[in-house]
């Protein structure tokens, strides 16, 4: 039994998960076939923030100014304000449909409840979306009445949606940075292996501090230390592929610099937490960045 109100309604609807066997293999086969480039896109690894969140910005944003000119076209009949409630509602049905292609990618790597979640919140914006489409197609034929109907029901079935996607980041934590949850590692110098133990070209999870830390020495013969925890969904990077100066999580193929932290490749977007080193009588010592503490919300 779930723990929200919104859990338990979804819960109780199981069909949902047969609806996300049959879509999500297909949805990940459409991703992957556009390669790596399209999929930094989809997730947001080149704007360093997950996509989906700015872009669903544009339609809440049209459709309220939507709401606001229909509301000053019914107590003024004023053409600017019909034209205006139009052009935005348009405006917003462009970013929907962006904010959804971006929204699938994100759903493409969940299971269990936040799967079921996901698809809740999918169908329900298509059921608005629709609408919405449905209103500007009314509003073209000449029936604004029938067409600002069907945009405000549209419009309060997304924001129901809306609700959903904030329970699968703030109650599931999809697409949080999973490195502010760790503790912050230590704020001087500590040994934590002999310098002798890490090869050149090996990598090695060492725990301090209660916080599990990436080494690896870097072509140039530095030594480099990132969190051991991959910050998409906390895969364990001592166990991926070293691809250079960086490591591919073993999870979901995000790609990290190895001495930066860096998001080179997504789903991932955020860097990994970074930490300083040092060699002192032949052992590695490391101490945490204090850019890692000041990211924690206390
Ligand atoms: S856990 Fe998903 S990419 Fe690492």
């Amino acid at each position: 039994m779930g723990s929200t109100i919104s859990e338990r309604v979804v819960d109780r609807l199981p069909w949902l998960d047969g609806v996300a066997e049959k879509t999500q293999p297909k949805v990940r086969e459409v991703i992957d076939r556009g390669g790596t480039t399209l999929r930094d896109v989809l997730d947001g690894v080149w704007f360093e923030v997950p996509l989906h969140p700015v872009l669903t910005d544009v339609p809440i944003g049209s459709w309220t100014a939507t709401l606001v000119f229909d509301g000053l076209d019914a107590a003024t009949d004023s053409k600017a304000a019909r034209n205006a409630a139009d052009a935005t509602l348009a405006l917003g049905i462009v970013g929907a449909i962006a904010a959804a292609v971006t929204g699938l990618s994100d759903w493409r790597y969940l299971s269990g409840g936040s799967r079921r979640m996901g698809v809740a919140h999918g169908l329900l914006n298509t059921a608005g979306l629709t609408l919405n489409i449905a209103s500007l197609a009314l509003r073209a034929k000449g029936s604004r009445s029938a067409g600002r109907l069907a945009f405000l029901t549209g419009f309060s079935i997304n924001g129901a949606a809306a609700h959903l996607g904030g329970e699968l980041s703030y109650n599931y934590g999809l697409r949080v940075n999973r490195n502010v949850f760790e503790q912050d590692g230590p704020d001087e110098y500590v040994p934590v292996l002999e310098e002798s133990e890490l090869s050149d070209s090996g990598m090695r999870r060492v725990e301090v501090g209660g916080v599990g830390i990436l080494l690896s020495r870097a072509q140039g013969g530095k030594i480099c230390a990132i969190a051991a925890t991959c910050n998409h969904f906390s895969g364990p990077l001592q166990e991926g592929e070293r691809e250079g100066d960086t490591v591919v999580c073993p999870w979901h193929k995000s790609r990290f610099d190895l001495c930066t932290g860096q998001a080179i490749d997504g789903p991932a977007v955020f860097p990994q937490s970074h930490y300083h080193t040092r060699v002192r009588n032949g052992n590695i010592e490391v101490k945490a960045d204090a850019k890692n503490v000041q990211k924690k919300v206390r």
